[in-house]
Parts: structure tokens; sequence; C-alpha cells
């Protein structure tokens, strides 16, 4: 069953507003979640337009499902947007006038047992995807001391990733970490009762059992590649990492010339893709 508030939209407006250059277009969802941009993508596009949908999430299809069911523009695949290039060229897609990527999570997602959330006592797994194989449980009771310390230092900007990082090493010596509860008390032990720690180290987990910052460089590769010219790539991003990666690769693809600064005339040849 799924719920009928799924997930509040966010920038909702802006970013349709942003994305759409031609109502006859097609464009990709990468991360559909409840479906709220889509539709008010597929509110404004012509009979002509098109959406092609895709999340990771199965509760995420159900929702898409019901749209199909009323509106044949709208086409999901249950896939990784990391493999943006491949669905479009098996759905017989050359391009795109738009791509729109909202990162992270769904509310939904928080609020159904995945083992994501410190607020429930549940089994750590924070897989978005199930066909993954390691879940959260496998990385903070396998990874060794500097992967963890890295981890939470890294994706999380934790203060304490090193103290943290030790402390799970010592329970790990008498006990397996089974469930999100056991990590709260951890955590809060080194870090103190903060929600910020909870929140900072449960999403380092989370980006990387889900490989977050992989999947954005390849689906930022794909969307790049299937741009139609005058086509839009808007991305909507939490993570100050993502944001980076996502202002760099633009930037990256924007310039004129990657020739080292010492060079007099330039010889890359280096062509923009984007503007
Ligand atoms: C913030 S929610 C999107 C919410 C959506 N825009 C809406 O209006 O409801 C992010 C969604 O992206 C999905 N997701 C995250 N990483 C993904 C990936 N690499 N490939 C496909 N879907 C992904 C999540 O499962 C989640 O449903």
């Amino acid at each position: 069953m799924v719920p009928e508030i799924f997930h509040e939209p966010v920038l909702l407006k802006e970013s349709v507003d942003l994305l759409l250059t031609d109502l006859n277009g097609s464009y990709v969802d990468a991360t559909f979640g409840g479906g709220g941009h889509s539709r008010e993508i597929l509110q404004r596009l012509s009979d002509r337009g098109n959406v092609i949908a895709l999340d990771v999430d199965p509760d995420a299809e159900k929702v898409a499902n019901q749209i199909m069911q009323v509106d044949m523009r709208l086409k999901f695949f249950r896939r990784n947007f990391r493999n943006l290039h491949e669905i479009a060229k098996e759905s017989g897609m050359e391009s795109f006038d738009g791509i729109l990527f909202d990162l992270g999570i769904s509310s939904h997602q928080i609020d159904v047992e995945t083992g994501m959330s410190y607020r429930r006592d549940e089994p750590l797994d924070m897989r978005l995807d199930k066909t993954l194989s390691e879940s959260a449980y496998d990385i903070i009771n396998k990874y060794d001391f500097d992967k963890l310390a890295w981890i939470f230092w890294n994706y999380g900007e934790e203060p304490e990733s090193r103290k943290l990082a030790r402390s799970i090493l010592k329970y790990r010596q008498r006990n397996e970490i089974r469930t999100t509860g056991d990590l709260s008390n951890i955590i809060e032990r080194v870090c103190g009762k903060s929600r910020k720690s909870l929140s900072r180290v449960f999403q380092a987990i989370r980006i990387e059992v889900n490989h977050e910052l992989d999947n954005l460089t390849d689906g930022l590769n794909g969307a790049i590649e299937l741009l139609k010219s005058k086509g839009r790539i808007v991305v909507i991003s939490y993570h100050s990492l993502e944001d980076r990666i996502v202002k760099e690769r633009f930037k990256y693809e924007a310039s004129t010339c990657v020739c080292p600064p010492e060079a007099i005339v330039c010889t890359c040849g280096k062509v923009p893709r984007l503007k």
C-alpha cells in the first residue's frame, strides 16, 4: 500500500520552470520518489511530450504504476540513474530536452523500515536498492578503523570520527552491531546526545552503502551525453559533496580550455559540452 503523502517535493515550481524549454519535449526525472516532480512536468507538457522516470525504490515504482495507468506519457524504470545512458538506449531514446536529479532520499524512505533512521530501533540496512551486496550492517561490522574514520569524516564531517571508529571496533570485539539502536547508543556515548552527530554519521553511512557519490558522477556522465543542444540539467542537492561534484563537473564541461595555466597557446582543443 502506498501512502498518499509520500514525499513533499522540494523546489517544485523553481526546478520545473528551469527544466522545461519545450512543452512537446522529452524529459528524464532521474529520481522519481513520490512522483511530485514528474506529475508537475506532465501537467505542463503537451500530449506530445513525455517523461522517462527512474528510481531504485520499489514503492516509487508502485506510485509510478498508478500514474502510468492514466498517463501514457510516463515510462518508469526501477533502475539506478547511474545507468541512464544504457536505459535510454534500451528504450530507443537518443536525447532529452531536460534531465532532473532530486538527490538523496524521500521522506517515505525514512518512514518505512529500511534501517535508515536513528529515530527507531531496527536492523541496520540503509540500502535503497536491496540487491546491493553490502548493507550498513556489513560496513559497520566489517570495515577497518581507517575506512570507518574516513567515511565519518569525509561524508559526515563528524569531528569525533576517529574516536567513534575506535569505539565501534572496541564494541565489535564483544558484540555485533545489529541495529540502528546499537549504533545510536555508541554514537551518543562518543559524541554526546546531539541529534547533529546522529544525523551526520547516519548520513555518512548511507552515502557509503548506496555509493551515492559514484552514482552522481556516472549519472551526470549519462545526462551530459544524452542532452539535446539546448537542453538543461537541473540538480537539487542537499550535501556539500554532491554540490561540489555537480559544480565542478558543470564548470569543466563549460570550459573552453583545460591547458595548464603556464601554456602560452591553447593546444587542448577542448570543446565545451555545456554552457
Ligand atoms: C529526494 S527523493 C525524490 C523525490 C521526488 N522528486 C518527488 O517529488 O517525490 C530522491 C529519490 O531518488 C531515489 N534515488 C536515490 N539514488 C538513486 C539512484 N542512484 N538511482 C535511482 N534513484 C535513486 C531515491 O530512492 C528517492 O526515491
